[in-house]
């Protein structure tokens, strides 16, 4: 198994390219699977969800090609719309085929997709949105899903779900007429799906309520499409540099996508700025690399602060002079990280959805072992910090999100190093 070592103490200082998005690529890897021609997506990160996707997809008929952060995808020969538990069971981002196969296929099969250590995370809004379209659900411990055919209706989701308003499009994009998602999520990874699918010949526009209407029926052709920057990662490696007291520029993204954390981060007293086209951090002026702590912050959809940043951000607190309050509103349980930094000898205590954090002068060292994706991204932060030499000791999960999290780290000064 994989483990990381990292000795703490050294401010991240450097340039680094951050890997084209997770959570912007998996919706698109879906898109692929409709209309015809062949799709390449370009700046594709190299991480395990993206490879277990495209397992998925081979599986269910397309030709697949990946070289040098490139995958090309043909889908002219789909011939499946069942994926089984073993393949969903590897991912939980399948559920995003359910739209996309009742969209080119108008039935799909997949099984009921677990919680996971953040929540439940049912999908009822995904059901409630494709219904309004056509489809109807059978099945008890799967998902059958079928469509006579899908036809344009008014959605008004009850919460602005990502998933459900991705999943929504998918099929919207192959029904006739058109579709109004009112409440729809606004995260710019929604905005980048819209983008490829509009490059491919689609029709859909985000109005200035944030509703977004799509114009169902249209062919979509073949496309070469340009992954942008993880926001996810770029806030994790911007935290990371605060907590050190760094000073580095993340040269492909822009502070545009990153919502709250700017304010964020400005609470913290470290100066973040846009420069051509990358965002620069400067936290060297911090006294003893400690950051201001933040008195009171809830997590909410974009553009609140994102919730996959909020570990990652608890972790950045850990050592910040004064106390910080979290409050996590978007998952029910996503507070599982703090048992480990308390480890490192972090002084947080939970409080229902409320983690209050104070700042202790140092940090050490321990044996860590992530709870979850973005979990196991706080832990590196909070070694980063801490005296001594730390193992963080599986990397499955944070493998499902960063491509390589040690290469970039070290690309910034850290004393990190990975272990097979
Ligand atoms: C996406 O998950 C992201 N995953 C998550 O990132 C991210 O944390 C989340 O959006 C919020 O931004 C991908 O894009 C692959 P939601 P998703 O539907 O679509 C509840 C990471 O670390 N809900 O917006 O599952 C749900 O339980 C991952 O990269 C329902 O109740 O998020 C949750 O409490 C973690 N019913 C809240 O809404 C539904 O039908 C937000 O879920 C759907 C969601």
């Amino acid at each position: 198994m994989s483990y990381l070592e990292i000795r703490g103490g050294v401010p991240l200082c450097g340039e680094v390219k951050v890997q084209g998005s997770k959570n912007g690529v998996l919706p698109i890897l879906a898109a692929c699977m409709l209309g015809t021609g062949v799709c390449v997506i370009e700046n594709c990160p190299s991480i395990r969800d993206v490879n277990d996707t495209l397992e998925i997809m081979k599986m269910l008929g397309c030709r697949v090609e990946q070289y040098a952060g490139t995958v090309r995808v043909d889908a002219s020969e789909v011939c499946r719309y069942e994926i089984t538990a073993m393949e969903a069971a590897r991912i939980r981002s399948s559920v995003l085929f359910l739209g996309a196969l009742l969209g080119r296929m108008k039935k799909a099969v997949l099984p009921l997709p677990g919680g996971c250590a953040i929540g439940a995370r049912p999908i009822d809004q995904h059901l409630w949105a494709l219904a309004h379209l056509g489809a109807e659900f059978s099945g008890e411990t799967r998902i059958v899903a079928s469509a006579e055919e899908l036809h344009g209706d008014i959605v008004s989701l009850p919460f602005p779900s990502v998933g459900a308003t991705e999943n929504t499009i998918l099929a919207a994009v192959c029904a006739s007429g058109e579709t109004l998602i009112e409440n729809a999520a606004r995260e710019p990874e929604i905005d980048e799906l819209c983008e490829f699918l509009n490059c491919r010949g689609a029709r859909i526009n985000r109005e200035e309520n944030g509703s977004i209407r799509i114009c169902g029926g249209i062919p979509l052709g073949p496309v070469c499409y340009r992954m942008k920057a993880d926001r996810i990662v770029t806030g994790t490696y911007l935290l990371a540099a605060a907590a050190t007291g760094g000073m580095v520029r993340i040269v492909n993204d822009d502070a545009s996508r990153l919502g709250m954390l700017t304010e964020v981060l400005d609470q913290m007293e470290v100066s973040i700025s846009c420069r051509e086209g990358a965002v620069c951090l400067d936290a060297q002026h911090v006294s003893e690399s400690r950051v201001c702590a933040v008195p009171y912050l809830e997590t909410a959809p974009h553009p609140g602060f994102p919730t996959d940043l909020q570990s990652p951000l608890m972790a950045a607190l850990c050592r910040a002079r004064g106390r910080s309050c979290i409050c996590e509103k978007v998952f029910e349980n996503r507070f599982c990280t703090a048992d480990e930094l308390k480890k490192m000898g972090a002084k947080i205590e939970i409080q229902g959805s409320l983690a209050v954090i104070d700042g202790v002068a140092q940090l050490h060292a321990g044996t860590l072992v992530p709870p979850d994706l973005r979990g196991g991204a706080a832990l590196v932060i909070a070694a980063l910090q801490a005296k001594g030499s730390t193992v963080i000791s599986d990397m499955t999960y944070i493998d499902r999100g960063y491509e390589a999290i040690e290469r970039d780290l070290a690309r910034l000064g850290a004393d990190i190093r990975r272990y097979r």
